[in-house]
């Protein structure tokens, strides 16, 4: 089976082919960079850069696939959540494509690629879910911040999630405060590398509370107070790089307990991570320290499949596919709340 797949619903356009678990092509053009000057995602400029890229990814991806639309067996876009007015320009160029193809149509929940895109693996990387077990799973982006309990392909359940800023907003939010570009999480991530995490004791929210729900705006005020109380911190790197190290380690820190204590809760072997926040280098270096010592095998979603691919979503359809599921009509409405 050889498939198209879309991803639009943030500010990543992109497009892949996917052909029996193989990643022909995947290619990504970020609008980070025109986000950037605004400090956030701007909806308006996320679509028009979607409406103006699309048709090129798509043409690259099918191009390095080696493929012909008429190759084509079925069509997969994100169909939510994310922004309305994206998740529009990918849904419905599917869609149509799709049908001018008379081929399937399929709508793929985002979070639920993120979910699976750790059992994307091997040299070149395959979507075959080798070794896939029931697992405790973070996901962990820009936008969400959830934990779900896996208990078979296509079985799971959200165990909890952020009641306000997801793990990503609250690096893109504090790296704000700092003076950091959009989005700030990378940066933080590079800068805190050379700093002391116990410089500032910044406060692990809801790190002893039963459940496995999260909060990260506290934290973020916290940060808020912080600097409007030492205005001059910031004009030295070495403090900017402490107070990188962190905050970073305030989050890492709830993320990586929240997330063993779950799965030693329900009893499962298994831990598996993903979404943008996946590729922080610290918290894939806790996670891995902390199942190590509680026996746990643990997934990272490789870093190429962490933040927004449209390869995870080609993996994800093709499966669904497989299993008679995921297939929508031609003009099938975007969910831009769905929830897991
Ligand atoms: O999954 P993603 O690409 O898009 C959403 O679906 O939201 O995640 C983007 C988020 C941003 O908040 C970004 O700052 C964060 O992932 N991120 C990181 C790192 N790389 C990306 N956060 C911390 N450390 C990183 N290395
Ligand atoms: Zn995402």
């Amino acid at each position: 089976m050889t498939l198209l797949a879309i991803e639009t619903s943030c500010d990543e356009t992109s497009a892949a082919v996917i052909r029996e678990g193989e990643i022909l092509s995947n290619i990504v053009s970020s609008q980070t960079a025109i986000h950037a000057e605004y400090g956030g995602v701007v909806p308006e400029l996320a679509t028009r850069e979607h409406l103006r890229n699309l048709i090129p990814v798509i043409q690259a991806a099918l191009r390095k696939a080696n493929v012909d639309p008429p190759m084509l067996d079925a069509v997969a876009a994100t169909r939510g959540p994310g922004l309305p007015s994206a998740l529009l320009v990918g849904l419905k160029a599917g869609q149509a494509l799709a049908f001018s193809l008379r081929k399937p149509v399929i709508g793929i929940h985002h979070h639920e690629a993120h979910l699976y895109s750790p059992w994307i693996s091997g040299d070149p990387p395959r979507g075959h879910f080798a070794g896939f077990e029931p697992s405790v799973s973070l996901i962990v982006s820009g936008g969400h911040t959830l934990l779900v309990a896996v208990t078979e392909m296509f079985n799971h359940r959200v165990l909890g999630g952020t009641l306000d800023d997801a793990a990503g907003e609250c690096f893109d939010k504090t790296g704000k405060l700092m003076g950091l570009a959009y989005p700030a999480g990378p940066e933080i991530d590079r800068l805190a590398a050379a700093g002391n995490p116990r410089t500032h004791n910044f406060p692990r929210p809801m790190l002893n509370e039963p459940g496995e729900d999260f909060s990260f705006a506290g934290l973020k005020t916290s940060v808020r107070y912080f600097l409007q109380k030492n205005p001059g911190l910031l004009e030295d790197p070495r403090h900017v790089r402490d107070l990188c190290a962190s905050v970073q380690a305030a989050i890492v820190e709830v993320l990586v307990a929240k997330t063993v204590r779950a799965a030693r809760r329900l009893g499962v072997q298994c831990v598996t991570a993903s979404g943008g926040v996946a590729c922080n280098t610290a918290l894939r270096r806790d996670l891995e320290g902390a199942c190590k010592e509680s026996g746990l095998r643990l997934r990272l979603a490789d870093g190429q499949f962490s933040t927004d691919n449209a390869a995870m979503i080609g993996i994800l359809a093709e499966q669904k596919l497989l299993a008679g599921a995921g297939e929508i009509a031609f003009d099938a409405e975007i969910e831009p709340s769905w929830a897991l």
